[in-house]
């Protein structure tokens, strides 16, 4: 066996993307050694994963660090996976790469199947093969899918899931659940709802919202914008996250959400106010695979990770909105 070049304390998978980008800077921001890993696949603009690669690499070089490393890989080539594990220790997996997206999902469901259930399953058996014992997985609200006992708890069974994107979350979390038992690789598993802020997916609402406001086209509004969403800002996530790295409970589910449930309206009233400037909204029905409300039950979270959600959506849509007029006009 080839000597490993050094201990990680953590690989972040995903970290060109939204959160596991946010989720690497904070890491390294506090001193931690980490190494990053994403496939800068095509689904948004490649720009803005590279400049998140970017400032991570700056962060790194102001801090004259050693403790960083970025590689382009993908999940879904098993021998790619290993040869990392083959050369490099981990302490904690934190895996956030995926192909994320409700609605695309029903467009497109085998890339679900590929990047999701494939690129897990390759990286829970490097995992087992190489001995890495600790795993923090991140899911989504949507697994709850159709159920309407608000807020969603932690014990809410599991079975009602409506697009191929929350099914495939839902197998992986299984996965987890087998590698558990079998293996006695330690989990947490974070179920987050909706996330925004500064670096956000231009995929998601308040991105397409921002951008149309500001551009004088229209946005559309799903459900008649009668849609309700427990919007959890980006840092809150990031800190419940680094929480779950540290508490290494054996086999955790977890949800991660501010704990509010807002109507889609309102949060476009948030923007409207902040950019000085109304919306032309298309009222529209349903779409097929969204679900009407998510609202989490956060009590969990507080009691094992002493988790406390800081910023209130005037402030996190605020913030928002000054990155974006920062990188965009
Ligand atoms: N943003 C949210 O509101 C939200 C809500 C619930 C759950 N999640 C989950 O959080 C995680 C991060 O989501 P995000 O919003 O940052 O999405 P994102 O699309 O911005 O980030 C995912 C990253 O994974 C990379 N990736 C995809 N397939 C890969 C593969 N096969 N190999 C290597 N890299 C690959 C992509 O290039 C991308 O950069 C995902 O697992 C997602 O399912 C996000």
């Amino acid at each position: 066996m080839k000597m490993k070049q050094k201990k990680w304390d953590v690989l972040i998978t995903g970290a060109a993307g939204f959160i596991g980008n946010n989720l690497a800077y904070e890491l390294l921001r506090q001193g931690k050694s980490i190494l990053c890993i994403d496939n800068f696949n095509e689904y948004y603009d490649l720009n803005l994963k590279r400049l998140r690669k970017e400032r991570l690499i700056l962060l790194s070089q102001k801090n004259k660090s050693s403790n960083f490393y970025f590689e382009k890989l993908d999940l879904r080539n098993k021998q790619e996976v290993f040869s990392l594990f083959e050369e490099h220790e981990f302490e904690t997996v934190c895996h956030l790469a995926a192909q994320a997206g409700v609605r695309y999902s029903i467009e497109y469901p085998q890339t679900y199947i590929d990047n999701n259930i494939t690129g897990t399953i390759n990286l829970l058996e490097a995992c087992k093969e190489y001995n890495v014992k600790d795993f923090v997985f991140s899911s989504t609200s949507s697994v709850y899918g159709l159920n309407t006992n608000m807020p969603f708890d932690e014990k809410t069974a599991i079975n009602s899931t409506i697009s191929t994107y929350s099914s495939s979350k839902m197998a992986c979390e299984l996965l987890c659940h087998t590698y558990n038992n079998l293996y006695g690789i330690k989990f947490r598993i974070l179920r987050f709802f909706t996330v925004y802020g500064p670096w956000g997916r231009p995929d998601m609402a308040l991105f397409l919202f921002t951008k149309a406001i500001m551009e004088g086209s229209s946005i559309s509004l799903f459900n008649r914008g009668q849609m309700k969403r427990d919007f959890t800002y980006i840092d809150d996530i990031v800190s419940g996250f680094i929480s779950a790295i540290e508490n290494k409970y054996p086999f955790e589910i977890i949800n991660l959400g501010s704990g509010k449930c807002i109507k889609l309206e309102t949060y476009v009233n948030t923007l409207e106010k902040k950019l000085g400037k109304s919306a032309e909204k298309i009222m529209l029905p349903m779409q097929p695979g969204d679900v009407e409300e998510t609202w989490a039950d956060i009590s969990k979270a507080k009691k094992l990770l002493n988790y406390k959600p800081q910023v209130e959506i005037n402030e996190g849509v605020s913030n928002f909105v000054d990155w974006y007029i920062e990188n965009y006009t």
